[in-house]
């Protein structure tokens, strides 16, 4: 197993939806006891390697932390999301952009050797090109989330040209899995729907039938963070964030494969106000820079995804 010999790797807000997942992958990488966990929260139940409690806010706190703990790489998955920022846009906006600077701070005074930070395909908006959406194009996001994911990807491509920050990033699409509960996003029903069809045997969708949206199961997810990371750097491109297309659906259709595994399944549609966030959203995403750059290629399909998922929960739920 490849040991972290000179420090450990920090993951800030690793009880969330990706951070649960990616805690498991980088154990296995590095081991349990190379991986601090930070969050603001305490966990439910104890993390396999070393908890700290953290505010990645207090910048200080942070530039403690990586000494005591002698930190040499950082993932950054603290923030509020989407639909949870448009409920209250100045915390959103201050934990997203403060966050983001005092980590890139962290990674340029205490020379970090890598930094991940995700962002999103909130960064487009109503005027980007809809299908198959490029890594260059119009983008006007309107949600306070998107304002500071795309700001956010400016300070990762200044801090990587201007003092040599080893930043990479990936703009996720929705993700999907079972670990963790999503912490409030637009594409939040795609982990619900799940849920709901195993122990009611229905659902109604936040979002209306043919609102398609890109989306990606976790296990790819994790893949691509792990993959953009171990790049080596000269082919790292984009130091903004790289697109990543994953598989594009609207609700009816993952409701039919979902009726596949479980025949009495009903979904109905009732639209709130994440439909007009997800209707300034990509439906699809083309991510040829991150194939070209870094060897990006999904694994998962919808069909896969959802007989894994289902296989998952069901001993959950049973
Ligand atoms: P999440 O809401 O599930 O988890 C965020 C975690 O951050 C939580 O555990 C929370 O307690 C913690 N946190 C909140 N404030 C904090 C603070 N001040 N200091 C330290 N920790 C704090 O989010 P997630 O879905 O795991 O997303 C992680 C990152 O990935 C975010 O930047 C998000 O924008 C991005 N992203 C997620 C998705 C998705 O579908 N989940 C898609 C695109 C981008
Ligand atoms: N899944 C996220 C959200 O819906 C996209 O970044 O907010």
């Amino acid at each position: 197993m490849p040991r972290n010999k000179e420090g450990k790797t920090l993951v800030i807000g690793a009880l969330g939806q990706i951070g649960q997942d990616l805690l498991d992958a980088l154990y296995t990488k590095y081991g349990v006891d190379q991986v601090v966990a930070a969050d603001i929260r305490h966990p439910q139940t104890p993390t396999a390697g070393p908890f700290r409690v953290l505010d990645v806010m207090d910048r200080s706190a942070l530039f403690r932390l990586i000494e005591e703990e002698d930190i040499r790489r950082l993932y950054n998955l603290a923030a509020i999301l989407s639909a949870r920022g448009e409920q209250n846009p100045a915390l959103a906006w201050d934990l997203n952009m403060v966050g983001l600077l005092n980590s890139l701070e962290a990674a340029r005074e205490t020379q970090l050797e890598q930094i991940f930070w995700p962002s999103s395909i909130a960064v487009f908006g109503p005027h980007s090109p809809r299908a198959n959406t490029p890594q260059y194009c119009t983008m006007d996001p309107n949600t306070v989330y998107g304002i500071s994911k795309l700001a956010g990807e400016r300070w990762c491509e200044y801090y990587a040209e201007k003092y040599g920050v080893d930043v990479r990033s990936i703009r996720y699409p929705g993700l999907i899995s079972y670990k963790a509960a999503p912490g409030g996003g637009t594409t939040d029903y795609a982990v619900a729907i799940f849920h709901e069809a195993l122990k009611h045997g229905q659902y109604t969708s936040f979002l209306c039938k043919g609102t398609y949206l890109p989306m990606m199961y976790m296990p790819d997810a994790i893949r691509a963070t792990l993959q953009l990371m171990d790049a080596p750097k000269e082919s790292i491109k984009i130091r903004s964030s790289y697109n990543l297309g994953g598989i594009s659906f609207a609700p009816e259709e993952l409701a039919a494969e979902i009726k596949k595994h479980i025949p009495h399944f009903r979904c109905s549609y009732e639209s709130d106000f994440r439909q007009k966030i997800a209707d300034s959203w990509p439906g699809s995403i083309d991510d040829s820079h991150a194939q070209k750059d870094w060897g990006w290629e999904i694994e998962y399909d919808m069909a896969a995804m959802t007989a894994d998922m289902l296989a998952h929960l069901e001993g959950v739920t049973a």
